[in-house]
């Protein structure tokens, strides 16, 4: 059996955990081992970067600090937790993977887009979800949904920063249409429809078909 690396991006409040969960339960039923991962954590290490990343008393952390953090949690994710996972033939679900650095420390906070993707691919050692879903969302309707007073860093940033963010995830999808699939966040059931429709091909491949 092949493992396969599902990640699902995009901006704040778009949704992620309800689709992740859903996925993962379906999975599941249908009998295949799954692991489900979040990005900055997953690991002891890296929940400890992840403290300190969303820490709102950190304002002053400098945009490539910020992005060799992120980095640093996921070079101990990718290859103490998803590459054995994927090697064991099981199904990694990622919220959040190097994508979310293109698109936050790249196009959110105008560092080098070459530069952000060299280092990821050292850091995780090359590894390329099979498919990810960006699921795409208004920027203010997203930040809306997370509670104001317990708002983190990233939430906390204007909303130019969040509408770049949102731009630099469909100009990626544009570029990757065979790997970044992008789905439209409105009603619920058409999300997972989406969710669903987008991961076929792969899931196809791995002898898997889910219904909805
Ligand atoms: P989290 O609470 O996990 O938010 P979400 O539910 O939106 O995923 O916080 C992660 C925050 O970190 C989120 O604002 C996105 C940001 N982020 C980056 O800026 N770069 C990255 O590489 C990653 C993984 C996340």
């Amino acid at each position: 059996m092949t493992g396969l690396f599902i990640t699902f991006e995009g901006g704040d409040g778009s949704g992620k955990t309800t689709q992740i969960a859903r996925l993962a339960a379906a999975l599941r039923a249908a009998g295949r081992d799954v692991v489900t991962l979040r990005e900055p954590g997953g690991t002891v290490v890296g929940e400890g970067v992840r403290e300190i990343l969303l820490d709102p008393a950190h304002e002053e952390l400098s945009p490539m600090a910020e992005l060799l953090l992120f980095t640093a949690s996921r070079a101990q994710l990718s290859l103490t937790v998803i590459k054995p996972a994927l090697d064991a033939g099981k199904i990694v679900l990622c919220d959040r993977h190097a994508d979310s650095s293109v698109a936050y420390q790249g196009y959110g906070r105008g560092l080098d887009l070459a530069m952000v993707r060299a280092i990821n691919t050292w850091a995780t050692g090359g590894l390329v979800p099979d498919r990810t879903i960006v699921l795409d969302v208004e920027p203010h309707a997203g930040i809306a949904a997370a509670t104001p007073h317990t708002a983190d860093r990233l939430e906390r940033e204007a909303i130019a920063f969040h509408e770049r963010i949102r731009a630099g995830y469909l100009e990626m999808a544009a570029a990757e249409p065979d790997r970044i699939v992008v789905v439209e966040r409105d009603a619920t059931d058409a999300v997972w429809s989406g969710v669903l429709a987008a991961l076929a091909p792969v899931l196809a491949r791995a002898g898997i078909t889910l219904g909805a």
